[in-house]
């Protein structure tokens, strides 16, 4: 696997930031980055300002892309401040430029037929799930969503975003929103319920590895946007990489920047614990 060939690296302008709950709303003109993006890509972004020490990229999910309007082509994302390099970014102004790569990764796969799909978002982790929402219901899909985070202000759920769904289910771990509990808690009930024959993810690695679970025991397929830790977000430093099983049956250890975000949750094996798992093609021998 390669970079994404629709890569372009640009400086772009800050058009609108807004903070909303938890996370800052940021949009971006792009141009024609725009017009490539598909929901699952992400974009990798230079923070501190030049001269800074902070040298690696910050890696952040697509939330949506506009090709037209007064900006020309516009790309929006769901940033929590938490870290130094994010804290910087929310705080520049309306008009600050930013070094953008994008778009980048792999993009979740949309059904050749109409189906029943469930969408799980952790934290800042639904993101990208409204995009794919409105592309599945262009696509004749049924379309519910969860949502799930330690409390109300963490959930991210625009107003239009709950336009573009059947059904949307929040849970909270301390009950400030929707359910008390784990996104996982509500699964079982929703797959029933709706007769959910896709599930797509994005969020903490935990979560993901839990709703694998469940997507196993249903027999349901499960496309995950996994988020491991990128220091360079274009394949060359080797940080990503996690346990991937390849066609062949063979584990490989796979950078999840360009072999990921987006991969089958049935081919990732999510209990390594950060190690390289026994008969991994080229696991050292000592
Ligand atoms: C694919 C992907 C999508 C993401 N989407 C979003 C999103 O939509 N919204 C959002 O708010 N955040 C998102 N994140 C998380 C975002 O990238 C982090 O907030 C950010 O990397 C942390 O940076 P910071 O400046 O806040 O923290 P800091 O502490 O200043 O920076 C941490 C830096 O160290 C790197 N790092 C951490 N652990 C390791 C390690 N073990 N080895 C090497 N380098 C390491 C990180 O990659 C990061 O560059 C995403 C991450 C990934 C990988
Ligand atoms: S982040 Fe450097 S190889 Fe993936």
């Amino acid at each position: 696997m390669n970079i994404n060939r629709r890569a372009q690296q640009r400086s772009v302008e800050i058009v609108s930031n807004k903070k909303i709950g938890a996370y800052h709303h940021m949009v971006f003109a792009v141009g024609d980055m725009a017009l490539h993006a598909l929901p699952g890509n992400f974009v990798a972004i230079s923070v501190g300002g030049p001269g800074s020490s902070m040298v690696l990229r910050r890696a952040f999910a697509i939330y949506r892309t506009h090709d037209r309007g007064n900006y020309g082509g516009t790309l929006e994302l769901v940033v929590a401040p938490h870290g130094q390099g994010s804290r910087w970014l929310t705080a520049l102004p309306m008009h600050a430029t930013v070094d953008m790569v994008g778009p980048l990764g792999t993009n979740f796969g949309i059904p050749t037929e109409p189906v029943n799909a469930l969408l799980v978002g952790g934290g800042y982790g639904s993101a990208p799930l409204f995009g794919l929402a409105e592309l599945l219901k262009e696509n004749g899909c049924r379309v519910d969503m969860v949502l799930g985070a330690s409390s109300a202000g963490k959930i991210y759920a625009p107003l239009e975003g709950k336009r573009a769904v059947n059904s949307m289910t929040v849970t909270t771990d301390d009950g400030s929103a929707g359910t008390k509990g784990q996104v996982i808690s509500v699964l079982p009930g929703l797959i029933e319920r709706y007769n959910i024959e896709i599930i797509y993810s994005c969020g903490p690695m935990p979560m993901l590895a839990a709703v694998q679970e469940v997507a196993q025991k249903f027999g349901i397929i499960h496309q995950c946007a996994v988020e491991e830790a990128m220091a360079c977000g274009i394949g060359v430093c080797m940080t990503c990489v996690i346990p991937l099983r390849d066609a062949n049956g063979e584990i490989r250890m796979s950078r999840s920047c360009i072999d990921g975000p987006v991969m089958d949750g049935a081919n990732v094996i999510w209990n390594s614990k950060g190690e390289i798992p026994k008969g991994t093609v080229g696991e050292p021998h000592v």
